[in-house]
């Protein structure tokens, strides 16, 4: 069985921070975005990977590689004819996916637990097409599936104002061959795109297909709190054992819980980190308290702040002394203090669509 990993897309909700990544290369718990998927699939036993990237994309293969370092051989493959919606993207990939059953897999989508479970629903029940669904909260924000009152699944609908059941459909799909099939038969939604809902409904009206919910957490991390809600799910499912200390702690600072500190970072007296935390290597912090859900990317120094639920990427300076929540600081940020300016005031130097609340 391969996979296709979708890597494309504009990402317009993660503005600013996706102007510059490509969202997919986004840390989470100081890995990007996407290892997790690879990582999934190859514990399954799927090595056989491609990953759909937009025209033109250099970024991500320059990031992930051939796959070897994951045990995958990875392919990647330019999303022709521009971006028209997922299952488009897929279609896309047919040389490569036709012939045998496929898994695709969203590549923003972030999930507890191992998925050799579904494939072995899948392949064990000679489905011809198998999605996985997660209970949500808001199920107008996602692929949704209506079941009959006898709990027959009769369609699927994108995104609907009245969701007609409480469950997403998750980003993790197995199809045969007749994708390519139903494809043939599809016609853009209203808003321009070729809907994977779409060619769910139809393997319901045309095929076998079967639905098992996901029981662990599942996160689609596609606007900045969701973002770090998968960033805290991730950091606290991440073993003691993984949580290792190769960096130098001066007397007097102090670590309590799950933390991770990489080589070569100091941790400052004055300083109490309490995890779960991640710390990447050469990070210097003084006069600090980074509080549970926190990852700090490489080469980052923090002066003086509390930080807490958050995602600080590489090379990023904090030097205040104010209290940091929820918030996403892009590679090479610089937050300073305003207390000696004059004027007074807040000086900022912001890109387009970025979000400050002061
Ligand atoms: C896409 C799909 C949607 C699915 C979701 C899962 O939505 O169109 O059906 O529920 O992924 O992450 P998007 O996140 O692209 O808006």
């Amino acid at each position: 069985m391969r996979a296709l990993i979708a890597a494309g897309g504009r990402a317009t909700r993660l503005r600013p921070i996706s102007h510059t990544l490509n969202k997919h290369l986004l840390p989470l718990a100081n890995k990007p975005m996407l290892e997790y998927a690879i990582i999934k699939l190859v514990e399954a036993g799927i090595t056989e990977i491609i990953i759909n990237v937009n025209l033109g994309d250099v970024e991500i293969s320059s990031r992930i590689g051939d796959g070897s370092r994951y045990g995958a051989q990875i392919t990647y493959l330019e999303q022709q004819g521009g971006a028209l919606g997922i299952a488009h993207a897929v279609n896309n990939a047919r040389a490569y996916l036709s012939g045998e059953p496929f898994v695709f897999y969203l590549g923003d989508n972030v999930m507890a637990g191992s998925i050799k479970t579904l494939r072995h629903t899948y392949e064990s029940e000679g489905y011809n097409a198998m999605i996985a669904l997660a209970r949500v909260k808001d199920p107008n924000r996602f692929g949704v599936p209506e079941f009959d009152i006898t709990g027959k699944l009769v369609r699927a609908h994108e995104k609907p104002e009245n969701p007609s059941s409480p469950f997403a459909i998750t980003g993790l799909y197995f199809f045969d061959d007749k994708f390519f099939e139903a494809f043939k038969t599809m016609k853009p939604s209203a808003r321009g795109e070729y809907e994977i809902t779409d060619i769910i409904t139809w393997f319901i009206q045309n095929a076998r297909i079967g639905t098992q919910e996901i029981t662990g957490w599942w996160k689609d991390t596609g606007t900045p709190d969701a973002l770090l809600e998968g960033n805290a799910l991730l950091l606290d499912e991440m073993h003691v054992s993984e949580m290792k200390n190769e960096g130098e702690l001066k007397p007097g600072a102090s670590i309590q819980g799950k933390v991770c500190i990489g080589r070569g970072t100091v941790i400052g007296p004055e300083v109490l980190v309490r995890g779960p935390v991640i710390i990447g290597e050469n990070c210097k912090i003084d006069h600090a308290y980074i509080g549970p859900y926190t990852s700090i990317g490489d080469g980052v120094l923090i002066q003086g702040p509390e930080i807490e639920h958050s995602i600080i990427m590489e090379n990023a300076k904090i030097f205040c002394s104010e209290r940091i929540t929820d918030s996403i600081i892009g590679a090479k940020a610089a937050v300073n203090s305003s207390k000696n300016t004059m004027p007074r005031g807040h000086r900022l130097v912001l890109g387009d669509n970025s979000l400050v609340e002061l």
